[in-house]
């Protein structure tokens, strides 16, 4: 494990799990954190539904002891509700805030925020501004490489950023328009390092320990973020983080091990979300499943119990003959 100082936090290692939105909430998040990580970053929050107390904002955003240091992700385009959002996320247990300028989503960028926010980077400077001026926790900033291919500007926010106090930064090695099409370009990640002296964490197709050695070769990068290649394999970070300071490779917990993990998960989704837990943590039961002999059948017996309890008895009876034939 490599430690890694982002401001007055120091992570233990320098690979941090990716805020995605609808995936890296509080169950997932803890679920990474104790196979081992860096650093775990919430969803997306709106700021300005944050400021209004909108409830399922406020769950989105909280934070339990077992994760911590976490990061707080906020997105938004008004200076002052940036600020305040930034200012309750502290008051709330944030370790770190992380500012939005890389989704591409239309809604997003249609409300100016996001990735849109590298369209006008005199706009932006603003946002981080209030932002880094209203808490005294470390602040963060996830990008993209630009709007599109013509104006790659990523190493020009990243300046104006550390200029503005920013202490870290993650870049998403696509322009916005090309949302995840095509593939990230590490290369240009490396431009964004020569601008700054502050840590950039290299983002974009890391699924493996050898995408993860290429980027960070490629990209020069002080350390990864990883987010999609964590689907159904929780372990995956604290594997490649493992193979990068030993040189060796764990292998994938064995499929008893995987079975825990998963009723874990489950269970404290139910705990979590409550009834809508069991639509909710269908992907994930989905993306475990992957490549097993008969996970279609699996899948589709799944996706139709709405009961929690019944789930729990159809994923050990999915599992449970996969670790017998394992043992034989
Ligand atoms: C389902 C999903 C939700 C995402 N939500 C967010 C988000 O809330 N905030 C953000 O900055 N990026 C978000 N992203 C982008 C990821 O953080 C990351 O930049 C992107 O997936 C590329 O990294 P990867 O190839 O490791 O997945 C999301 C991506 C996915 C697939």
């Amino acid at each position: 494990m490599t430690a890694i100082s982002i401001g007055s936090v120091t992570l233990d290692s320098n690979i941090v799990l990716a805020p995605m939105a609808g995936v890296t909430d509080m169950p997932f998040r803890r679920l990474v954190k104790s196979f081992g990580v860096g650093l775990v970053v919430s969803e997306m929050i709106a700021s300005l539904a944050m400021v209004y107390a909108a409830r399922k904002t406020l769950k989105m955003s909280s934070c339990c002891r077992e994760e911590q240091p976490m990061s707080v992700q906020i997105a938004g385009y008004q200076a002052d509700i940036m600020a305040q959002a930034a200012r309750l996320n502290e008051q709330r247990g944030a370790a770190i805030i992380d500012i939005n300028m890389g989704c591409p989503a239309k809604k997003v960028v249609n409300g100016q925020s996001g990735s849109a926010l590298m369209r006008d980077l005199d706009h932006a400077k603003s946002l981080i501004k209030a932002v880094v001026g209203a808490v005294s926790i470390p602040v963060t900033l996830k990008m993209r490489t630009g709007w599109d291919h013509e104006t790659r500007n990523a190493p020009e926010l990243a300046k104006i950023a550390e200029d503005c106090g920013v202490m870290a930064l993650a870049v998403h090695g696509r322009t916005r328009c090309q949302f995840y099409k095509g593939s990230a370009d590490w290369d240009f990640i490396a431009t964004v390092k020569d601008a700054v002296s502050i840590p950039v964490f290299a983002n974009g197709d890391i699924t493996s320990i050898e995408t993860a050695k290429e980027c960070l070769k490629r990209s020069n990068a002080d350390g990864l973020l990883i987010g999609r290649g964590t689907y159904g394999r929780p372990w995956l970070i604290n594997q490649i983080d493992h193979y990068l300071s030993t040189g060796t490779a764990l292998p994938d917990p064995d499929m008893s091990t995987q079975l825990d993990c998963i009723l874990r998960h489950y269970q404290s989704m139910l705990d979590f979300y409550g009834e809508q837990g069991v639509k909710i943590a269908r992907k994930h039961l989905g993306w475990y499943s992957k490549g097993l002999f008969g996970a279609c059948e699996y899948r589709s017996a799944i996706n139709q119990e709405t009961d929690g309890q019944k789930v729990m008895t159809l994923i050990r009876e999915f599992y449970t003959p996969l670790i017998e034939r394992m043992a034989a």
